[in-house]
């Protein structure tokens, strides 16, 4: 699995040239395209690329590895956008947010002229919601009130907790997570919007509609898939 994770991250370095601004994302997937990446900074092989990191994994990785980063803020335009998914569906959407990352991945990769998904097999599904909950974003005072709101949704709703902290998983911009399991989910983009309609929610871990490549690890190489 981790040969796979690492040929796709090898593949998505074609993607990157000269004077790019590059959203990182956040995940072990991610995390072999940004030692990579490093990499080629630092032996010359790229001038001038900047990585617009998606948490404070992303963050610190690209700091350990060499690559001079900037913020959503002080930046014109996002070149390519590289990152994970936890499930990829036929037309490419996607469910994110297994690493609590979400909504940062989401706002950048929304922005970013190509956003490119790396994966391994194991990710692809019929139809999303079929391995995975959908990760969703809550206000923490309000985690209990969306939890019951969702089973209008007909969706189970358990709170997040954390492995190595007691208590609930605090994500980096402070809040909660929902992992929210649809007893089906037919219209993605719907239902990404319609969640985002619940007062509290700040943001979801549908991504319809917004991958533009998936690059596939297999075990006869990687696979594209385009939208
Ligand atoms: C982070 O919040 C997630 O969206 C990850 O990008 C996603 O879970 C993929 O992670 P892996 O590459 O570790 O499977």
């Amino acid at each position: 699995m981790e040969e796979l994770k690492r040929a796709v991250a090898k593949e998505a370095l074609s993607f990157i040239e000269d004077d790019m601004v590059v959203g990182l994302g956040t995940g072990s997937t991610t995390a072999y395209f940004i030692e990579y990446l490093g990499k080629l900074i630092m032996e010359g092989e790229l001038e001038d690329v900047y990585g617009l990191p998606t948490s404070y994994q992303a963050r610190l990785l690209a700091i350990e590895n060499g690559i001079p980063t900037l913020g959503l803020d002080e930046v014109d335009a996002i070149d390519v956008a590289v990152d994970g998914a936890d499930e990829v569906d036929p037309n490419l959407n996607l469910i994110k947010g297994r690493g609590a990352a979400l909504t940062m991945e989401k706002i950048v990769e929304y922005r970013a002229g190509t956003f490119l998904v790396l994966v391994d097999e194991s990710k692809l599904v019929e139809r999303l919601g079929q391995k995975m909950p959908v990760p969703i974003e809550v206000i923490p005072a309000a985690w209990r009130a969306i939890a019951e709101e969702l089973e209008v949704f007909n969706a189970d709703a358990e709170l997040r907790t954390g492995s190595k902290k007691d208590g609930p998983v605090v994500t980096d911009n402070g809040n909660f997570i929902l992992d929210a399991r649809f007893h089906r989910i037919d219209d993605p983009l719907d239902l990404e919007i319609e969640l985002n309609t619940i007062p509290g929610v700040v943001e979801n871990g549908i991504f319809a509609d917004i991958a533009d490549l998936v690059l596939v690890g297999t075990k006869e190489g990687v696979k594209k898939l385009e939208r």
